[in-house]
């Protein structure tokens, strides 16, 4: 599904860029040009890169020292 429709982002890509380290939102748009015209998408585009960072974070394997 699209979420920026301006650049042609769709929540794939930003869920690919989340599993490929993207780490804030600011390095997302740098790396996608998602929410960088109109900004309409941008709440959306926050809260699936959000979700997908979640998703990241949670498949991280525990360490204990
Ligand atoms: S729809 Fe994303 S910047 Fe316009």
């Amino acid at each position: 599904m699209y979420i920026c429709m301006c650049n042609a982002v769709t929540d794939h890509d930003i869920r690919r860029e989340a599993a490929a380290g993207v780490q804030t939102f600011a390095e997302l748009q740098a790396r996608t040009g998602c929410s960088d015209c109109c900004g309409s998408c941008d709440s959306e585009a926050r809260a699936t890169f959000d979700q997908a960072r979640s998703q990241v974070i949670c498949q991280l394997p525990l360490v204990s020292a």
